[in-house]
């Protein structure tokens, strides 16, 4: 009788998080309205200076993912979603660390950059998220979507621009990692997700997280003139 009322419980978290997945997939579709080519043009024009804005952002994404996932161990009670957040921790924070490297062999100073300040609003947004399941949905499953996406973005751009390192790191390291952090949180929330309750929390979260993200790439490319932005 447990088992199979198990069973029932996983199958709707499971149809839960693929509606989920195509709710969020249909907002960040509007991502791809960037004209490759306005990338492309952009980035064999672009300076140093450019791109190492981008890449601070990019450096900023990083920190503040992992020190939000960092935060969240203690308090996530909820194994599996304590074991995702801390895997997810220790990745953003050797993306940031391999990401860095890269900065500085490009003759770009990292003196004096404190990437935490101010805190972001996607990262104040997150820090009012008490509830493992809120948690998951947005960093993992929503934000990990959304840095996904625009990481591949904006390797195109590293690569039009040239940048072979940086844009092997993207391509080898980063982004797979961001996938990784994508799938756990949606196998973990499949779990989570059980209740109706539950996943009107989760909607809700993600949906948020998505809209404050989405609002910080726009001022971000008011304010760099990019047509990409990085995730984390
Ligand atoms: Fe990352
Ligand atoms: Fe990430």
């Amino acid at each position: 009788m447990g088992e199979l009322v198990q069973g029932i419980v996983s199958m709707d978290g499971k149809a839960f998080v693929e509606q989920l997945k195509a709710e969020n997939e249909k907002f960040l579709s509007k991502l791809d309205a960037v004209p490759l080519m306005n990338s492309l043009s952009a980035a064999k024009g672009g300076a140093i200076g450019g791109l190492a804005a981008l890449l601070k952002i990019a450096l900023k994404n990083e920190i503040e993912a992992a020190e939000i996932a960092a935060s969240w161990v203690p308090t996530t009670p909820e194994i599996d979603a304590k074991l995702a957040l801390a895997r997810h921790a220790g990745d953003e924070a050797r993306h940031y660390q391999l990401l860095a490297e890269k900065v500085r062999a490009l003759g770009v100073s990292l003196e004096g950059f404190d990437p935490l300040a101010p805190p972001s609003p996607v990262l104040a947004y997150l820090r009012t998220l008490d509830t493992a399941v809120e948690r998951v949905a947005a960093a993992l499953v929503a934000r990990e979507a959304m840095g996904a996406r625009r990481n591949a973005q904006f390797l195109k751009f590293l690569e039009a621009a040239g940048q072979k390192e940086i844009a092997r790191l993207y391509r080898d390291v980063i982004n797979p990692d961001e996938e990784r952090h994508h799938q756990a949180g949606c196998a973990v929330l499949a779990q989570l997700a059980s209740t109706p309750a539950a996943q009107d929390s989760a909607r809700r979260a993600a949906a948020r997280l998505l809209e404050i993200g989405d609002q910080a790439r726009s001022a971000a490319m008011e304010k760099t003139g990019a047509p990409v932005i990085p995730g984390c």
